[in-house]
């Protein structure tokens, strides 16, 4: 693809963070954007600060519930027609020992990050194939390439996201489905802010790797080329992201290593 000119493109945690960085990137551009997230007002926000506001739709949604979602993505193909990209940004973290964590908190995890994407998914692709064309966009994460401390349910539900993109992917590439993973590593976001802890609390505190990470514009336009330039997978961020190759190529080293991490 040379360029999302003329596509219509829904981001799903378009109201902060990396999705806000990816709208910002693509909103310069001839593209028609559909925005989601729960906040109406944020989404509002982030809609005022696009130059071409009239291709710019909003559409409320709660990840957490999934009966929903069929009905959500009717809504999105309604507004254009169509979906022509869909980028997966909406997701929760988790900042606790798996000894100690509620398996709600876990379920929580799998609903928001995994569940809920792979309904939206399933909703477009029916008009994907239909169209011949569309490209899905899962924004794992570092750890959902190895596990990591205080991470267990979401390092657990970013690793199904490669398990079903990477199978979708080799299913459905002769139908015109492209489908990119992006695995960013620390973005300076409020992702550990708004983290749950082991009884499902909010985090509420910045973590230092956050504070001192990658600015999600920049990471919103590391991705929106990867997805110009069709890629299956992409790293993102500074050089934390070496620790897939270290896992790849010397994971007995790497087991050491992610042992002594401090990073909460
Ligand atoms: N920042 C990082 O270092 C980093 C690294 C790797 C991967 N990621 C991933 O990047 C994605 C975006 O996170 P971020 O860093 O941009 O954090 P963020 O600033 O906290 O943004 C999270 C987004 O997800 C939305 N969201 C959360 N729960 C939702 C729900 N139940 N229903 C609908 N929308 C929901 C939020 O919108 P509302 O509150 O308006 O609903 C917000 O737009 C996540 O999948 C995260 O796992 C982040």
């Amino acid at each position: 693809m040379a360029s999302l000119e003329n596509k219509v493109v829904w981001i799903t945690g378009a109201s902060s963070g990396i999705g806000e960085g990816i709208v910002k990137n693509l909103a310069a551009q001839n593209v028609k954007l559909i925005l989601s997230s729960r906040r109406a007002e944020a989404l509002e926000e982030v809609k005022a600060a696009c130059p071409n506001q009239d291709d710019v739709r909003i559409l409320t949604l709660d990840l957490a519930q999934p009966d929903t979602l069929e009905t959500k993505a009717k809504e999105a193909l309604a507004f254009f027609g169509r979906v022509d990209v869909v980028i997966h940004s909406g997701g929760i973290s988790q900042r606790s020992f798996a000894l100690e964590t509620d398996i709600e908190v876990h379920r929580r995890l799998m609903e928001v990050n995994y569940f809920s994407t792979i309904i939206l998914t399933k909703a477009l692709l029916p008009s994907m194939i239909q169209n011949g064309f569309g490209h899905i966009v899962a924004i794992s994460s570092l750890v959902g390439k190895f596990g990591s401390p205080y991470r267990s349910g979401y390092s657990a539900s970013k690793h199904a996201l490669h398990g079903y993109y990477d199978s979708l992917r080799a299913e459905t590439w002769k139908q015109g489905i492209k489908v990119t993973i992006a695995t960013p590593g620390f973005i300076k976001t409020n992702v550990s802010v708004n983290a749950l802890t082991e009884h499902g609390e909010k985090l509420n505190s910045m973590d230092q790797g956050q504070e001192n990470g990658m600015s999600a514009e920049e990471c919103g336009r590391q991705i929106v080329r990867a997805i110009i330039k069709e890629k299956e997978e992409v790293r993102i961020g500074g050089k934390e992201t070496m620790g897939i190759l270290v896992k790849r190529f010397l994971p007995g080293v790497f087991s050491k290593m992610i042992r002594k991490m401090n990073v909460r």
